[in-house]
């Protein structure tokens, strides 16, 4: 989402300065284009040859000095950005943004620009806490500006509190979803996403190689695209998203347990998990011992239910899109189970090929829609992936 937008980051003094470089680099590597203004007190933290570099373009530090093409400068580039982050923030910059001063290069653009404007606070929290800088902040909310949360920790100066900046990765994922299109507003997304686990005994359990990073792409950018998201999700290490409801699990049994409380209130169905097909028949509640006594060499499994069939039946206006992890023949396969279960869509992805399937970041898959229509897709992120299945759901509406 962010490729080609022109995104305009301005930097005031702050040691969360340091920090900023980081920012302009991830906007880079997403594909936007990033200039920077930098205030005076910003300079004295980091140096503008560092934004330069990183930009790839002139960084602004000064009103009159710059003047390109004839440009009148603070004007162009208000109209230049798509979006206008100002990272870190402090509170002198927040205090003149709500009272309309304009007495340096970055206020004044501020006060020129049409364009949507996020401000990532940086500072000591006592300052964050004045009544001041309080009613700045809302003063700017009331006006249509984004106002970032701060984190709480020890902050530069040895207090503890709130008042440290958001780290470059949030900031940017905030800036992405600003500028995403909110094409899922009012939908509900329940989305399967990690292993399950399927205990032996208090030490061994069955499970599989899944991390969770694709049901987490998903859940993360359907949430960005303005869906509510319930994220139902085996054991994973995976930083959990910023969704309506996580609901963590850990056998298939608690996994059909789940979708069952919410399959009545969603819209969407998205089965990206790896469930366990079977469980042991029993569970040992002692540790098995390889002694000879107990029987240690074959476990009795029974079958766990199909969850995706169950809710492929039941199902009324829901959109159910199931996934298929196969090592070979995987169109066929695929078919099969898009029908069996009776989905609207399956995305199948030979986890033997290199870049695919389980744990890596990227996925090659194809999509096959309800007609059996197969539509091979590149190798590429989990991310982007997940984007060319929303853009694929939107369509089912
Ligand atoms: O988590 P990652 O490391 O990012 O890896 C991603 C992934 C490989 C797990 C994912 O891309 C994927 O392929 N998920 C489906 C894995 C799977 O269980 O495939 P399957 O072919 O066995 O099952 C077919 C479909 O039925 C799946 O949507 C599955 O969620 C569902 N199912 C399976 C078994 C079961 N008991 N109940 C189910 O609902």
């Amino acid at each position: 989402m962010l490729k080609d937008k022109n995104i305009l980051l301005g930097v005031t003094g702050g040691i969360a300065a340091y920090k900023a470089p980081g920012i302009v680099s991830l906007l880079r590597k997403k594909g936007a284009n990033v200039k920077v203004i930098m205030t005076k007190a910003a300079c004295e933290f980091v140096t503008p040859l560092t934004f330069q570099t990183m930009s790839n373009n002139i960084v602004h530090t000064e009103m009159f000095n710059q003047l390109s093409n004839m440009d009148v400068e603070h004007i162009s580039l208000a109209k230049w950005a798509d979006l206008i982050i100002i990272a870190p923030a402090s509170a002198n910059t927040i205090a003149k943004m709500a009272n309309g001063i304009a007495d340096n290069m970055l206020s004044t653009v501020l006060l020129a620009a049409r364009s949507k404007i996020l401000v990532a606070p940086a500072m000591n929290t006592f300052m964050l806490n004045n009544v001041a800088t309080v009613e700045n902040l809302n003063t700017l909310r009331q006006r249509g500006v984004t106002i970032l949360d701060t984190q709480s920790d020890v902050l530069a100066c040895g207090d503890e509190g709130s008042g440290k900046m958001l780290e470059p990765k949030e900031i940017v994922d905030e800036i992405d979803t600003a500028l995403t299109k909110k094409d899922l507003l009012g939908k509900r997304f329940v989305i399967t996403s990690g292993p399950t686990v399927e205990k032996v005994d208090p030490v061994r359990y069955i499970s599989n190689h899944s991390s969770g990073k694709m049901g987490y792409a998903l859940a993360n950018a359907a949430v960005k695209r303005g869906a509510e998201v319930v994220l139902i999700s085996g054991p994973t290490s995976l930083q959990k998203p910023h969704v309506k409801k996580v609901i963590d699990i850990e056998t298939t049994l608690d996994m059909y347990n789940a979708v069952e409380e919410e399959f009545n209130s969603c819209d969407v169905l998205i089965k990206a998990a790896a469930p366990a097909d079977y469980r042991p028949k029993t569970y040992s509640e002692e540790k098995i011992k390889k002694d000879g006594k107990t029987d240690f060499e074959s476990i009795e499994l029974v079958p766990n239910p199909d969850i995706a069939k169950h809710f492929g039946n039941l199902k009324k206006n829901q959109i159910l899109v199931g996934f298929a992890a196969e090592s070979h023949n995987e169109i066929e396969y695929a078919k099969g189970k898009l029908k069996k279960k009776n989905l609207d869509m399956i995305v199948v992805n030979n986890i033997k090929r290199e870049g695919a399937g389980f744990k890596s970041d990227t996925n090659i898959a194809s999509i096959i829609n309800a007609a059996g229509e197969v539509d091979s897709l590149e190798i590429m992120t989990k991310e982007e992936l997940a984007e060319e299945i929303l853009n694929r759901i939107v369509k089912l509406f």
